[in-house]
């Protein structure tokens, strides 16, 4: 459904849950680490689209060493709330693999299942290394085995809106993450 009227936009935002200016500091820091960590590598930061997108941006921008950027598209199917899926890749990432450290940037991590699929995925490709960063991570909806090698932020089990993350493609565009609301007021 298309959205185009303000106080219904407004209403979705029940809650500000990280703030701008934390996750700018929990940004720069990750960015430091990378830096750090990936010296004198080839290091390539890989985003599945679209959620990640928002972090991607900020968190190259944080990267203070060389590195390549690519994305892909993927539409993953499972067997109702099974760990059973198969992953469609409908945008593919333009470098050959082999010759990177690979950095894995997800917005979120829940039930783990998507990104497994694309780890295992990506790792059939041979990368020198392959590491996952998320921004945030709902480690009480997990049902598939599956941790990031850095978490900026763990939250607990509520919907979340905001710095790349939708509802129904709407909210990406806010600065901050917020938990969402449709039933309030
Ligand atoms: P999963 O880890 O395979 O269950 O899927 C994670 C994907 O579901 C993320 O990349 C998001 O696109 C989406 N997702 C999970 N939780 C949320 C949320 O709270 N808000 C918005 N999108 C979410
Ligand atoms: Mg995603």
């Amino acid at each position: 459904m298309l959205m185009t009227d303000k106080d219904a936009f407004r209403k979705g935002i029940r809650r500000i849950i990280i703030t701008e200016e934390q996750i700018r500091e929990a940004v720069a820091e990750c960015g430091s680490w990378i830096s750090r960590e990936y010296e004198g590598k080839p290091l390539l930061l890989v985003s599945v689209l679209k959620g990640a997108f928002v972090f991607l941006s900020d968190l190259c921008k944080a990267v203070t060493i060389p590195c390549e950027v690519g994305f892909m598209a993927a539409q993953s199917y499972f067997e109702g709330t099974s760990s059973a899926g198969r992953v469609n890749i409908t945008y593919d990432l333009t470098q050959d693999i082999s010759g990177y450290h690979v950095i894995i940037v997800e917005d979120i991590i829940d039930t783990g299942r998507t990104l497994k699929l694309i780890a295992e995925l990506l790792r059939d490709r041979h990368p020198l290394s392959l590491k996952i960063v998320t921004l945030l991570d709902k480690p009480d909806r997990r049902i598939v085995e599956l941790e990031a090698d850095r978490s900026l932020f763990t939250i607990p089990d509520h919907f979340v809106i905001g710095y790349g993350l939708d509802c129904a493609e709407y909210y990406r565009n806010l600065p901050y993450i917020a938990e969402y609301g449709a039933e309030e007021g």
